[in-house]
């Protein structure tokens, strides 16, 4: 088994543009998804400008700025009170460039955990296995596809626009993150049948994946937990090809479930075949990472590290340790 090196590779992974336009999309996928400023790359804008030859004009503005002395506008204070007077909200909306230039817009909680729950907001493991399937989109065209522990739905959205499967489930345990991935799902312009997971649409509501011609995938929100499926839950699922799942691998007790889940799955395919799976870890605990290994290993499932996308695409943090395995269940 291979051992992977996540942050060496990461190294590899530069953005291909000029730095000034590298470090402006960088600004601008950071700010869409509502990144903190203290997070946004000043330090590679402060090294643009120091090492520019000629002027550019940002740098003339702020010379001429700074040389005036100049207040800054009343207008602009006010602007700032305004904000800082706004009652706290708990939810906000997010969004994620594609290379296609489509956005992706989720409405996420402001809290990492709330409501008893880590899906409702959307994790760098999921970021990052949305960029390694719009890398490797030959996985998942015209196959289906079943997501576990979908979240806030990021990275099956970017999927079933991107990559052209021919059915995609996302699934997930928790009412709320139910409810809120079926709005994230036709929030994006996918169409979402009014009996999957009982969210219905209201009736005057259409979606442009309604119209005539629309040649998107078959998309099913399923509840579905993993320390409670049983056998009949899962053959109505009708055996996918390809399995995925993101940051699932934070609690030891979450993990046994989570294999117990896989071995189940293994043998539901259709065609006889079992399915590929790939599941994304954030590194967190070396301790859990190797515990999940072990235990794959007392079940007799091979795994075997995939390698990390070349281009990175969102705005999430370059330093966490993120591996993709792929599981041969
Ligand atoms: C850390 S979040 C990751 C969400 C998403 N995959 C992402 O990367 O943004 C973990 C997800 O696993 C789900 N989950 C946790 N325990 C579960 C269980 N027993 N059955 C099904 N889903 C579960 C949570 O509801 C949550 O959506």
């Amino acid at each position: 088994m291979e051992e992977q090196q996540p942050r060496q590779e990461r190294a590899a992974r530069e953005p291909r543009e000029a730095p000034e336009e590298s470090v402006a999309l960088r600004f601008q996928r950071g700010f869409l998804a509502g990144k903190r400023l203290r997070d946004l790359p000043w330090e590679d804008l402060e090294q643009i400008l120091k090492n520019s030859e000629d002027s550019s004009p940002l740098l003339t503005v702020l010379q001429k700025h700074e040389s005036m002395g100049a207040e800054p506008l009343e207008q602009l204070y006010e602007a700032i009170g305004d904000v800082l007077n706004t009652e706290e909200t708990t939810q906000c909306y997010k969004s994620y460039l594609l290379p296609s230039g489509d956005a992706i817009t989720l409405c996420e909680s402001v809290a990492i955990i709330s409501r008893g729950t880590t899906g409702l907001v959307t994790w760098d493991a999921g970021l990052f296995l949305a960029e390694w399937a719009l890398e490797n989109s030959a996985v998942f065209c015209n196959r289906s596809v079943l997501e576990l522990g979908s979240g806030t739905g990021l990275t099956g959205i970017a999927i079933s626009k991107a990559c052209h499967p021919r059915t995609y489930t996302f699934s997930d345990h928790h009412e709320c993150v139910l409810q809120q991935l079926s709005e994230n799902i036709r929030l994006n312009g996918l169409f979402l049948p009014p009996k999957s997971h009982g969210h219905g649409v209201a009736k005057e509501e259409i979606s442009e994946a309604e119209l005539p011609g629309f040649q998107g995938p078959e998309i099913t929100v399923a509840e579905l937990d993993w320390n409670l499926v049983t056998k009949e839950r899962l053959a109505e699922l009708q055996g996918p090809d390809v399995i995925i799942a993101a940051d699932v691998v934070y609690d030891p007790e979450l993990t046994q479930s989570l294999i117990g889940i896989l071995q189940k799955l293994s043998s539901c395919n259709g065609d006889g075949e079992a399915p590929e799976v790939y599941i994304t870890c954030t590194i967190r605990n070396p301790d859990t990472y190797c515990r999940f290994q072990t235990e794959l290993g007392k079940v007799g499932i091979r795994w075997q590290v995939v390698p990390s996308p070349q281009k990175n695409l969102f705005s999430y943090d370059q330093h966490a340790n993120i591996t993709i395995l792929r599981l041969h269940v």
